[in-house]
């Protein structure tokens, strides 16, 4: 990150505090810092702190004629490799999707031409708004990177998503865009992710509850840490991650396909929920119901385990994670356990997915992780937390095997 200069807009709200701190790490790492504060961000921080901090002056008027002169606001929004907004607040995350440019901050993301990356920090019932949403996935439509929000316990007394990414998670993401140096950068992963559907005929299919949310979640956590991913995808109803490159596919056959040509990679996490039976010979056109009340023969294979397939791939053909999952109602260790053998993978995430968890298609995961060295089971957390966790994991162990 050296000499590679971040435009940092601190919105107005509680997290900005936590940009003293993100300053801070940003110029350790050999960054510069040009912060621009909203008028609210100076209720909770002082311009004279960030400006200490930054050993830089802090830009907060739209029409000040002094920074008209000597730094123009269009000058001012192109001069850095990275534009970061933190803590992009509802109202900031609105103005800027909407496009407006009423004060000096909403003006420099509007007239930017650099990439923008946001960390976003609010009440949990603002984060989870129907207009939050909205903003949100125009941000990420407009290419606008979204780091965070975590879980947790909110300064306003509430649990829930809405914190702001903490300062070192905000400078692995902007490493990781501006000069590609997060602890994964260089490391290509394959994900994949959703349920498959697996044709009866042109308009029927056979599929699974796999809402994706948990492939899309760790797809986006390793792109968060800088690592090149392909996320290979079923028909999910999760929103798509912005930043890994997105692979969409129908069925099993399809998705091993995908998996295949997406190799060779540093590692593989196979989140999908793979329908283990195709149907043979899917009719090209659709089956009609027959008036007599007979039901059509179904007759069943056997698709490819694209998670064995994989990680019995032969050493330097073969990523040197393979990650699996075990979607299991009972024993679930000792289940996973066994698996892990039987698919020949690195380590499998287990997950209870009995009826009454609401783990399957739902917002959270409780999960074991099962590697060479035994079982340890995690809290139960929201499936973006589970993510970050695993991919700080993947990370180390990249890290730990010298994996180039
Ligand atoms: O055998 P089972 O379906 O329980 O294994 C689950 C794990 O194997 C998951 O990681 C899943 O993504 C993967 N899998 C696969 N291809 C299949 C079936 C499962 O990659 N055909």
């Amino acid at each position: 990150m050296q000499g590679k200069r971040v435009l940092l807009i601190i919105g107005g709200g509680i997290a900005a505090y936590k940009c003293l701190e993100l300053i801070r790490l940003i110029r350790k790492a050999g960054g510069v810092v040009t912060p621009v504060m909203t008028r609210a961000a100076g209720e909770f921080v002082t311009p004279l702190a960030v400006a200490s901090l930054a050993a830089e002056r802090v830009y907060t008027e739209l029409f000040d004629l002094t920074d008209e002169a000597e730094m123009g606001h269009i000058q001012l929004s192109r001069i850095a490799d990275l534009v970061v907004v933190a803590p992009a607040t509802a109202d900031l995350m609105a103005k800027t999707a909407g496009g407006h440019a009423d004060d000096l901050a909403s003006t420099l993301l509007m007239a930017t031409d650099t990439p923008v990356l946001i960390a976003p920090a609010m009440n949990v019932r603002m984060w989870e708004h129907a207009a939050t949403r909205r903003n949100l996935a125009t941000l990420m439509e407009d290419g606008v990177a979204v780091i965070g929000p975590n879980d947790g316990d909110m300064a306003c007394g509430e649990y829930g998503p809405g914190r702001m990414a903490e300062p070192e998670e905000i400078l692995a993401a902007i490493a990781a865009r501006i000069s590609g140096d997060g602890p994964v950068a260089g490391k290509r992963v394959i994900v994949t992710s959703g349920p498959t559907h697996e044709p009866i005929d042109p308009v029927r299919y056979i599929a699974n509850r796999s809402s994706g949310a948990q492939g899309s979640a760790i797809a986006k956590a390793l792109h968060d840490l800088g690592a090149e991913v392909v996320m290979v995808t079923g028909p999910a109803t999760a929103p798509r991650p912005q930043g890994p490159q997105i692979v969409e596919v129908e069925s099993a056959s399809e998705m091993m396909e995908a998996v295949q040509a997406a190799l060779p990679a540093q590692a593989a996490v196979f989140a999908a929920a793979v329908a283990d039976w195709r149907v043979v010979g899917a009719s090209d056109s659709k089956i009609k119901k027959d008036e007599s009340g007979k039901c059509p023969p179904l007759e069943m294979a056997e698709n490819p385990d694209i998670l064995k397939t994989v990680a019995q791939l032969p050493p330097g053909k073969r990523p040197a994670l393979v990650v699996g999952f075990a979607a299991e109602t009972d024993d679930v260790v000792a289940n996973a356990t066994a698996k892990r053998a039987r698919k020949g993978c690195d380590w499998i995430l287990a997950n209870d997915v009995s009826p009454g968890t609401g783990i399957m298609g739902g917002a959270e995961n409780a999960v074991t992780l099962v590697t060479a060295d035994g079982a340890e089971t995690w809290p139960r957390a929201p499936k973006t937390e589970v993510a970050r966790l695993l991919a700080q994991r993947i990370a180390e162990a990249l890290a730990d095997e010298g994996v180039a």
